[in-house]
């Protein structure tokens, strides 16, 4: 999970990293409000800065600086609803101006290759790092951090000092660092970047931008990271799928997907979609991985999902029995629909299901006994692929 700026200078602040001060708005009206708050402060120049999950905000126009708290009102006016590389801004930082002396780069990420951590550190700051690696390589440090013994403040003294930060920013820099690895461990972060990273005019070290990318698979022992969430962007689907612990990613197409197993459903998607050309162009609607145990309630559950997208047409259920047999998986689509009717819900839509692999003769006659209303058995992968799309088609 990426953060906003803004939520990765709260964090930042959390372990006394310096940040400017700042506020987020919503409104120009806000913008302006909070303006007057720092001119009644002494502060009379701020920065009004566009709150997207993407790079390159100022050289688009979303960081702008207002000299007075009717500038923030107006500058604030021309970044909400701006659009930067496809996201629309809804929210703005408005933070103090900093008096910039130099501005360096910093960060750490897991570098998956070398399966190690990196810092990357370079006294060229405040653009971009790839473009500055890739004219003055000399100017940019790399160093592998040692999970063993991490980032101790001589560590981050040294990675500054290699990063060619000048003599009077390597305490300020040092104890910065030192900071940001704690964020980057504690917080299991994959990555912290900082860029720039400043030195004031008097002499101080600050993060002037923040961006962190969460892991979510340390979810389980980050219960804090479920607040920082941006709920109001996420897919209402994918919402509904994750709580109830399903994993759905939505597509544009028209045909549903249920499979059990990851590499099952990958596989189901590049067929619908081969299969799908024959029919007008129908493609998958969704990637959704049952897994092994595929118990009524799941089922139920995903065709719940499933279905609740108005653009699917058809269902595609591909099943590979395995440790759960297909006779396990026939009669969780039977209770399934019991399920869904218990729930007021009726499967409104065709489905075509493929059961293949242990005890698949069985799970296929339980099926046929069933006769459950517009589902249709077709036993190999491709054929039921192709029904599927022409279904989708005729529906
Ligand atoms: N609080 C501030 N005070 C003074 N100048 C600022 C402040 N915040 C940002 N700036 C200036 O604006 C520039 C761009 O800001 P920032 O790094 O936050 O955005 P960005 O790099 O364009 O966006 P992104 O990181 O998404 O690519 C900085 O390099 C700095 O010169
Ligand atoms: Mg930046």
């Amino acid at each position: 999970m990426d953060l906003f700026e803004h939520q990765a200078k709260e964090l930042f602040a959390e372990y006394g990293i310096p940040v400017p001060t700042g506020k987020v708005a919503h409104t120009p009206a806000e913008a302006r409000a909070i303006a007057e708050e720092f001119a009644a402060a002494g502060v009379s120049r701020v920065v009004v800065k566009a709150q997207v999950k993407t790079g390159g905000r100022g050289k688009a126009g979303g960081v702008k600086l207002a000299d007075s708290p009717a500038d923030a009102e107006e500058k604030a006016t021309q970044i909400l609803g701006m659009d930067i590389k496809g996201h629309t801004v809804h929210k703005v930082l408005v933070e103090e101006a900093s008096a910039i002396a130099q501005e360096y780069y910093f960060s750490f990420l897991l570098d998956r290759a070398n399966r190690t951590s990196l810092s990357i550190c370079s006294v060229e700051g405040g653009m971009d790092i790839e473009e500055v690696a890739a004219t003055t390589p000399d100017r940019v440090a790399m160093v592998p951090i040692d999970a063993q013994t991490g980032v101790d403040r001589a560590k981050a003294r040294e990675i500054a000092e290699q990063g060619h930060l000048p003599a009077e920013a390597l305490d300020g820099a040092a104890e910065l660092v030192e900071r940001l690895w704690a964020v980057f461990t504690d917080e299991d972060a994959t990555l912290v970047e900082v860029n720039p990273l400043i030195l004031t005019a008097d002499g101080q070290v600050k993060a002037l931008d923040g961006k962190v990318t969460l892991d979510g698979n340390a979810e389980f022992r980050q219960p804090d990271h479920a607040a920082l969430e941006d709920a109001a962007s996420a897919d209402p689907l994918e919402a509904a799928a994750k709580a109830k612990d399903l994993n759905y990613v939505k597509l544009d197409g028209t045909v549903g997907i249920i499979g059990n197993g990851a590499g099952l459903v990958m596989s189901t998607l590049d067929v619908v979609a081969y299969a799908g050309e024959q029919f007008g162009g129908q493609r998958p609607a969704n990637f959704l991985d049952i897994g092994g145990g595929a118990s009524a309630e799941v089922m139920a559950n995903g065709l719940e999902i499933v279905l609740s997208d108005p653009s699917v047409k058809s269902v595609f259920v591909n099943v590979f029995g395995g440790i759960t047999a297909c006779d396990a998986v026939a009669n969780g689509i039977v209770s399934a629909y019991k399920l869904l009717a218990d729930r007021g819900e009726t499967v409104d839509r065709p489905l075509v299901v493929r059961l293949d692999g242990n005890n698949a003769e069985l799970g296929r006659q339980i099926l046929s006994d069933a006769a459950l209303p517009g589902v249709e058995r077709v036993d190999t992968m491709d054929d039921a692929a192709k029904r599927a799309a022409e279904l989708a088609v005729g529906a």
